[in-house]
């Protein structure tokens, strides 16, 4: 598929108002997307577990204009009830990037009315769950112009224009595994949206577990387009790039096999060096905070004492995503609530799991 297979040429039927709600999920990568081409295309291919508790409900609500093609855009958002302005630029940035794909963005107003299942102080990066619900919306009304569209093509247009607002957002679609990126072994794999993972998966990673500690609840040190940019040039950058393929390739006969093992290495080592490309590159951060390598440090020790499989990953900032499987969960989660959660800020944590997708309604 090429990009121009989501250009329409025209609706099938008119439609005055309306309202539609999705809920999105958030997505946590094993293998890391960092870096990235013109029009958000990826350096490199990733792969994420789908979450389930960490969502984004939008409800998007469209009337047409008195004055229809008036070329400009028009849109109100609201965020847990309240107007906001200031979430307003990287709405029309997204708009502007998809126009040509969702003809029909001129034609109507829009009242965006969005909300989190966790807290907006949380530090928890809500573009994935809010881009991936809002993409939805727009497919739903797409769909009511075009009603003959197939659930395939629905689904990876949604990825197609969610990844247009921000990269992960198009992971968020379909549960429980999915892949964005071109990728020699994973079949129909494509930089332009994420597929739901085709091969095998061990029951050793069903129902994993993800218990994310907020260590740091501020606003995020580093954007994530300012991050992504820190990429070009970079001195380690292809050895990276090369380094994300082999770890999906790796990560392909981990999941068949159910090595737990093998799989906290590839997840663990992907985590510390997606922190070491930020650390050594110009300008260097260091987005870990003393309680992040504490906590690090605390799970290597309980690992070690208890032989559970007990692993971690981070996402661009200092929190920590703990995560283990279903049959280890009552102990696991014994240890962090008495070992881990101490060096949480207020003592917040998330408890979530592996999820299956975005829902309508
Ligand atoms: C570290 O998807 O937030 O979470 O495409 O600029 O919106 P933009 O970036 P974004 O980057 C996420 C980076 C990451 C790793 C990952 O989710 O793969």
């Amino acid at each position: 598929m090429t990009e121009n297979q989501f250009l329409i040429a025209n609706y099938q039927n008119k439609i005055k108002q309306g309202s539609v709600t999705w809920k999105s999920p958030s997505n946590i990568a094993l293998v890391k997307y960092w870096g990235k081409k013109d029009d958000q295309i990826p350096e490199n291919p990733s792969i994420s577990f789908t979450l389930d508790a960490c969502r984004t409900t939008t409800t998007l609500s469209f009337s047409e204009k008195e004055k229809i093609k008036d070329d400009e855009f028009s849109f109100d958002l609201f965020f847990e009830g309240k107007l906001k302005e200031d979430f307003k630029p990287k709405i029309l940035t997204f708009f502007k990037r998809i126009e040509a794909y969702v003809p029909f963005l001129k034609d109507y107003h829009f009242k965006i009315e969005t909300s989190n299942s966790f807290p907006h102080s949380s530090g928890i990066a809500s573009s994935a769950s809010g881009m991936s619900a809002l993409a939805l919306c727009l497919m739903d009304i797409e769909k009511q112009l075009n009603p003959d569209i197939s659930d395939d093509y629905f689904n990876k247009k949604a990825s197609f224009l969610a990844r247009l607002g921000s990269g992960s957002a198009c992971r968020s679609i379909e549960g429980d595994l999915v892949v964005w990126g071109k990728h020699d072994e994973v079949e129909e794999s494509s930089d332009l949206y994420g597929i739901k993972y085709p091969y095998q998966v061990h029951d050793n990673f069903k129902k994993y577990h993800d218990t994310i500690l907020l260590v740091d609840k501020g606003q995020k040190q580093v954007s994530s387009t300012v991050g992504h940019n820190l990429m070009h040039g970079h001195p380690f950058a292809s050895k990276r790039f090369e380094q994300a393929n082999e770890n999906l390739s790796k990560l392909i006969d981990v999941l068949k096999s159910g090595d737990l093992n093998a799989f906290i290495e590839i997840i663990e080592s992907e985590a510390l060096t997606l922190h070491a490309m930020m650390m050594t590159s110009l300008p260097y951060f260091i987005l870990m905070k003393p309680n992040t390598l504490e906590i690090i440090n605390k799970i290597w020790e309980f690992r070690q004492e208890s032989g559970l499989h007990i692993g971690f990953t981070l996402d661009a900032g200092a929190n920590v995503h703990v995560l283990y499987p279903e049959n280890e969960a009552v102990q696991i989660y014994e240890f962090i609530k008495n070992e881990l959660v101490a060096y949480c800020k207020n003592g917040h944590y998330i408890c979530d799991r592996i999820g299956f997708g975005a829902q309508k309604g």
